[in-house]
This record gives structure tokens, sequence and C-alpha cells, in this order.
């Protein structure tokens, strides 16, 4: 979700009042993903190189996640809506996790939507946390493993991996987001700002996804072959 200050700057407002602006947004996106049966929405609120950021700013940031979840979780859980947090959450302050393990707790059996905010998290740093744990329970597998070994202990393992990857605000490149599940994830940047990321801008965004054709390193024809539960034989024959 980039572009919150730039989108104050604009305006000749403060910054803070783009990350307010964005956090109405998420409200907005959520309800849509929701609306449209949508099943895992992740975003991408805060990374671990978001520490560089300017004291106050920080701390504004903070403040607002916790007003965030005072407000909206009863709601969330009203809907449906399953809310998970990940990344390093031992440099938050303790009411804040609190708050996160109260949201969690309350909302785990809810089924319709789940609406992980990526908080402290980077992509090398969940690998790394994942291979961790990983070899402290299993130490056996030092000499070598799989995959499917690994898998349980992302910070994502509850979810799919994700269709489709949205960046807004210009900037085109991952910057340590989900770098282990978006290996096949279709990838769309948009120069849009995060508070002006409408539903119209999601729906182009869907829209734009479901032109693509994902093959997983197969041939064109074998996914068509694979859709029409045609053997190759017959697809060829009929051409
Ligand atoms: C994204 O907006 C929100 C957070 C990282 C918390 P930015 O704050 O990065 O906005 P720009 O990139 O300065 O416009
Ligand atoms: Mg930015």
């Amino acid at each position: 979700m980039d572009g919150n200050g730039r989108w104050a700057k604009r305006r000749f407002l403060p910054r803070v009042a783009g990350h307010r602006r964005g956090v109405e947004n998420v409200r907005s996106a959520v309800r849509a993903c929701a609306e449209k049966g949508v099943e895992f929405l992740t975003l991408f609120a805060f990374s671990s190189e978001n520490w560089r950021r300017p004291a106050d700013e920080i701390s504004f940031l903070m403040q607002l996640f916790m007003v965030a979840l005072e407000q909206e979780v009863a709601k969330l859980h009203e809907n449906g809506i399953r809310f998970k947090v990940i990344g390093d959450l031992s440099r938050f302050e303790p009411r804040l996790t609190r708050l996160i393990a109260d949201a969690e707790e309350l909302t785990r059996d809810d089924t319709r939507l789940t609406l992980t905010v990526a908080a402290n998290y980077g992509g090398r740093w969940d690998m790394i946390q994942a291979v961790t744990r990983m070899l402290k329970e299993r130490p056996q597998l030092a000499g070598g493993f799989a995959e499917t070994d690994l898998l349980p202990y992302l910070s994502l393992a509850y979810a799919p991996e994700p269709d489709l990857f949205i960046r807004t605000g210009g900037e085109q490149r991952i910057s340590n987001f989900l770098l282990w599940q978006l290996a096949y994830t279709e990838l769309y940047f948009t120069d849009t700002l995060w508070p002006d990321f409408d539903t119209a801008a999601l729906e182009q965004a869907i829209a734009s996804y479901q032109q693509r054709e994902r093959r997983f390193g197969r041939t064109s024809e074998q996914m068509r072959d694979a859709a029409t539960g045609n053997p190759r034989r017959r697809v060829s024959e009929s051409r």
C-alpha cells in the first residue's frame, strides 16, 4: 500500500494525513474484496525497513494501527472476516501485540475472507525464521530438506499462494514482500497512490489479472488441455 505520503504532499497536507486516508482506503478495499468473493487479502502495512523513518511518523503509524484495531475488529468479525498479522512482532509495544492477539482470537473461526496484515514483515525474515523454527523442531533435516518440509513454518502457511500482487504508488518492485509465495503470482503495478486506489481501480487490476495466462512452467497447449479435460492426443487431432 504505497503512496500515502505523496498523496498528502500533493494536497499540502502532512504525511500523516495520507496515512489516515490510507487506513480509510483499507476499509473500503477489504469490503470490496469480501463482496467480490476474494478469500485471502494480504496487505503490506509496515516493512522491516520502515523503522528507518522519522520516529514521530513511526509512532503515528503504530497509534493508527492500534486505533484501527480497536475500532474495526468487531466489524470484521460481524462480517465473517478472519484477521491475521504476520511479521516480527517482538519490536511492537505490548499494547499493540495484545490487541493483535485478541483480534486474531476473536476472528479465528471466520471463513468468508482472511485478511492478513504484514507488519514489521520482510520476505527474507520470513524464510529465515521458517528455516530456524523447522530445524529446531526437526534437527534431522539439517542435512537437506524439501519445499514441503519448510512450508508449514512460513508465516502464511494457512493461505494458498497469491494469484495477484498489486503495488500502488508507481514503484515497480517487490520490496521484500512475500518473496517465497510470489514465485508464480501475477504482478500488477499501478501509478495510482494507495489512498486513491478505489474499487474501480481494484476492478481494473482484477480485469488485468483475468486476461493473463498462468502456465506454471507448462505450455499454452497443456493448460488448454487441462482446462477442457482433454488428453493431449485428442486436442492435437482436433486441430
Ligand atoms: C505507504 O505510504 C504507507 C507505509 C509504508 C506505512 P508511504 O508512506 O510509503 O507514501 P510515499 O511513498 O511516501 O508516498
Ligand atoms: Mg513509499
